[in-house]
C-alpha cells in the first residue's frame, strides 16, 4: 500500500518540488495533497502541475479542517516545508511522530516563532557561527522543536550575506528531506537517518 505523504507549504515551495521530484522512483510512496494557508503560494500551482491535489485552508487553525482534509485523502505522513503557521495542537497530537518540519538551521540553534527565511541566516551570521545547515524534525506543540532525524551541514564562509548562505542551505534542504522521506516510507513511520551526528540528537 502507498504511503500518502501531506505537504503544507506557505511560499514557493522548492521543497515541496525537490519532494515530488526525489519520490517520482518510489512506487510505494507518494504526494497525495498540498495544503497551503494562503490561496497565492507558489506551491500549490506547483502541486497542481504535477497533478497533485492542492487545497487552501479556510481556517488553519481549525483542528477539524486539519483532520477532515487530510483524512479524506488517507494521509499518513504530514510535512511542513516552509509552511510559517503554528499546527493546531489537536493535529499535532493527532499526528505525533507522523509530521515532520524542514528549517534552514541546525536546531535548537535559531530556531522558533518567527525564525524563518532571511532571519535565520542574519541570524547565523551574526552569532559568528563557522557552520550551519538545515534540519528535519518531529513536530511538536512549539515552534521548531522536537526530535531531530538527520540534519546537513554547510560552512559559513567569509563575505557570506544571508542571501547566499540561504541559497547554499536550500540546495542541502532539497536532498535532506526527499531522503527522510523516502526512509520514511520504507520503515513506514519517520527514522532518524544513520548520519545525524548522535550529538545533535534529542
Ligand atoms: C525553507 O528554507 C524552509 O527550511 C523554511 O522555509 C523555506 C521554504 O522554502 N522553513 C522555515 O523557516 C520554518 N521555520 P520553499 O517554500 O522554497 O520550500
Amino acid at each position: 500500500m502507498s504511503y500518502r505523504v501531506a505537504v503544507c507549504v506557505s511560499g514557493r515551495g522548492s521543497n515541496l518540488a525537490a519532494l515530488i521530484e526525489g519520490l517520482r522512483d518510489e512506487p510505494d510512496a507518494e504526494v497525495a495533497l498540498v495544503l497551503s494557508n494562503r490561496a497565492t503560494a507558489g506551491g500549490l500551482e506547483k502541486a497542481r502541475a504535477a497533478g497533485i491535489p492542492a487545497e487552501v485552508f479556510d481556517d488553519p487553525a481549525d483542528p477539524t479542517e486539519w483532520i477532515t482534509r487530510c483524512g479524506r485523502r488517507d494521509v499518513d505522513l504530514i510535512v511542513l516545508a516552509g509552511y510559517l503557521k503554528l499546527v493546531p495542537a489537536q493535529v499535532v497530537s493527532r499526528y505525533r511522530g507522523r509530521m515532520l518540519n524542514i528549517h534552514p538551521a541546525l536546531l535548537p540553534l535559531h530556531g522558533g516563532q518567527g525564525m524563518y527565511g532571511r532571519r535565520v541566516h542574519e541570524a547565523v551570521l551574526a552569532s559568528g557561527a563557522r557552520e550551519t545547515g538545515a534540519t528535519v524534525h518531529l513536530v511538536d506543540e512549539a515552534y521548531d522543536r522536537g526530535a531531530v532525524l538527520a540534519q546537513s551541514r554547510v560552512a559559513v564562509l567569509t563575505g557570506d550575506t544571508p542571501e547566499t548562505l540561504a541559497a547554499r542551505v536550500l540546495a542541502t534542504e532539497h536532498a535532506l528531506l526527499p531522503a527522510v522521506v523516502v526512509a520514511a516510507a520504507r520503515a513506514g513511520s519517520p527514522v532518524p537517518l544513520a548520519e545525524t551526528p548522535t550529538e545533535l540528537e534529542s
